[in-house]
Order: C-alpha cells, then sequence, then structure tokens
C-alpha cells in the first residue's frame, strides 16, 4: 500500500503559516512595533542630544588646539631676546643630537632629540673647565677632558668633576622652524 507523503489534513497543533504577501503592510508594522516596542520618540530626542553634545565638544578641543599651537609657535619678543635658528621640525631623529651656534659664532649649544621626551637644548660649555660635551646616544653627555657626565634630560651632573648642571638653552618653534631663544643659567 501506498502512503501519501502530503496528507491533505493536518494533524492539530501543528503550527499555522502567514500569508505575508497578501497581509497588509500596516498590520505588520503594527505587530512588529507590538512585539519590539521602543521609545523611538525619546531615541530621537537622545540623539540630537547627543549630536548637539558632540559638536560642542569638537568646537571646544578644535579652539583649545588652536590656542595651544599659537601659543607653541609663538616665538618670546623683547630687547634681550634672540631667536636663533638651530633646526627644521623633524630633523633629528630619536638619539640624535646636533651642535648649533647660540647667540653668536663664538658660543655653542647641543640639542637632542631624547626617546618620549622631545627636543632638549643645553649649553655644551662644561661648567666645570669648559670643554665641549658630547652626547652619548644614551641620555647621558659625556665631557672627554676630565670623564664629566651629564643627565641629557635635566642637564644635571651624573658624575665626575663637574659640580654645576649646564645652563638650559630654551627652544621655541614656528613655521616647522626650531629657534634657541634664551639660555636659562642654574
Ligand atoms: S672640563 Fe668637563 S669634566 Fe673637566
Amino acid at each position: 500500500m501506498v502512503q501519501d507523503v502530503n496528507p491533505k489534513e493536518e494533524p492539530q497543533g501543528t503550527p499555522h503559516l502567514i500569508n505575508e504577501v497578501t497581509m497588509p503592510r500596516e498590520r505588520k508594522d503594527e505587530e512588529w512595533r507590538a512585539e519590539f516596542p521602543y521609545p523611538w520618540d525619546e531615541d530621537e530626542v537622545v540623539t540630537r542630544r547627543d549630536t548637539l553634545r558632540f559638536l560642542v565638544a569638537g568646537s571646544g578641543a578644535l579652539f583649545l588646539a588652536t590656542g595651544a599651537l599659537a601659543i607653541l609657535g609663538a616665538l618670546p619678543k623683547g630687547k634681550n631676546v634672540t631667536a636663533v635658528p638651530i633646526a627644521k621640525v623633524g630633523e633629528l631623529a630619536e638619539n640624535e643630537s646636533k651642535v648649533f651656534n647660540f647667540p653668536d659664532q663664538y658660543t655653542q649649544g647641543i640639542l637632542i632629540n631624547l626617546p618620549g621626551h622631545g627636543l632638549v637644548a643645553y649649553s655644551d660649555v662644561c661648567t666645570h673647565l669648559s670643554c665641549a660635551v658630547l652626547y652619548q646616544g644614551n641620555g647621558k653627555m659625556f665631557c672627554p677632558c676630565h670623564d664629566g657626565l651629564f643627565d641629557a634630560r635635566t642637564g644635571n651632573v651624573l658624575a665626575g668633576p663637574p659640580t654645576r648642571p649646564l645652563p638650559l638653552i630654551q627652544l621655541a618653534q614656528q613655521d616647522g622652524v626650531i629657534y634657541a631663544v634664551k639660555e636659562i643659567e642654574r
């Protein structure tokens, strides 16, 4: 005997399929909203608020950044200030150094790009007996005359006969150029 594999009568309890094609669209939307209630109006208000907050915060950040750049870029002015261009921005790789004339051709400073610290500059005249110090490439400056050693982050004495730190040279930046502006005795 051949069994009917597509019985015409469905057993009781069989899920009944909804005919999606013939169901009105409005009713479909209503059912969907009833099953997944969501406060659409509130959502719209929050989104606008968030957008406004974002715009206000973004404008504030831009304003502060512009101010910071202006301060960084400004060269000090005054009778006793000498702004001497000594390097271009990005000229020195990390742990590289450069000797420069400051404030004139008779005295020199040393510019160092310290990893994690940025550019620093000191007078390169050893505070012991005025030999020229050299950057060793390891965060330390060395004076070959009597083995004086200085910390390149601070200019302080680490070893040897010097007792005073190296004078710091203040730097400024404008239009992609680094300037030495002032020597600070300590
Ligand atoms: S001159 Fe530098 S250690 Fe003496």
